[in-house]
């Protein structure tokens, strides 16, 4: 560890205070993460700590779900920048005139999306529980799922589902194309290529294996290939290589990086503790609607 990491632990724990930390963030900050987790382990740690303040190494509406989950605590978000433009790809305004023409669907808010959002929802979900959540949801009920398109689309064609799919994306997966996995898998022809559901349609029926962040993982930990290519953020690739040293991971695209996802450095973390800013919170009425359709998906996982 080096001096200003264990500065920052020092300051956690002063603080009785948590890392969390999501497996795109930089590599130096996943090395001190109290939890380090996929969108769905990271909110039921928030949810389920006793700590008294959450730092979160990732994006906005991540903090956000901490803030609405666990309002007694502060929560912290070192770069209140770190947003992200899939989440901004669907507004309340937008939600609410397609409830409208839509009466009896069941509106599912993937969990990339802002308060405002999600308190227009039903139930949240993320990608690694979203196939789960759907079959919760009764099987007559057309589903509404945003703002991932792409999300909506790989439920739809695993479950048979009558879904109408949000026309938002996320702009990093969207932009791996068929041309870019193709020249991977001509490359490496015995590496089986995972991918997150994210990624256009077209990708995806090249795809070995779809699966959240933690999905990935886990495929990765099990199947005997020992080298295979990645189909999400770079990121990741600290985890698959630490946790499979013998293996070798192909990123499927130089461009799979969140900048976004980036933006957060120890310097941050660091200013962050020492001025206790900046605090992520929800205004009331807008965090008990949104925490529902939260609440619903963490009951439901
Ligand atoms: P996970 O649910 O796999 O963590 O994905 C979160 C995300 O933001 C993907 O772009």
């Amino acid at each position: 560890m080096t001096s200003q990491q264990r500065k920052i632990r020092k300051m956690l724990a002063d603080k009785e205070g948590i890392l969390l930390v999501h497996f795109y963030a930089r590599p130096e900050i996943q090395e001190i993460a109290d939890v380090l987790g996929d969108s769905l382990l990271l909110a039921q740690s928030a949810a389920s700590s006793d700590a008294k303040v959450i730092v979160f190494a990732g994006v906005h509406f991540m903090a956000q779900s901490a803030a609405m989950l666990s309002p007694q605590k502060t929560i912290l978000l070192p770069r209140v920048d770190a947003g992200c433009p899939l989440a901004d790809m669907a507004d309340a305004a937008s939600v609410k005139k397609m409830k409208m023409e839509e009466p009896d669907a069941v509106f599912m808010a993937y969990v990339n999306s802002t308060a405002e959002v999600k308190a227009e929802s039903d139930i949240c979900c993320t990608s690694s529980n979203a196939l789960k959540i759907i079959k919760t949801l009764p099987p007559a009920k057309k589903v509404v799922m945003l703002p991932d398109g792409n999300l909506a689309r790989h439920v739809a064609s695993v479950t048979g589902r009558q879904i109408i799919a949000w026309k938002g994306c996320c702009p990093i997966h969207q932009a791996l194309t068929v041309e870019e996995v193709r020249e991977c898998k001509q490359k490496y022809p015995q590496a089986p290529f995972a991918a997150h559901p994210e990624c256009r349609q077209e990708v995806l029926a090249l795809a070995d294996f779809v699966g959240s962040t933690s999905a990935i993982i886990r495929f990765a930990r099990e199947t005997n290939a020992n080298q295979i290519i990645i189909g999400t953020e770079e990121g990741i690739l600290t985890e698959l290589q630490k946790q499979n040293p013998g293996k070798i991971f192909i990123p499927a695209s130089p461009s799979l990086v969140c900048i976004d996802m980036k933006k957060i450095t120890l310097d941050d973390i660091e200013r962050s503790l020492e001025t206790m800013q900046p605090v992520i919170t929800v205004p009331r009425d807008i965090g008990k609607a949104a925490k529902n359709a939260l609440d619903r998906m963490l009951t439901a996982s």
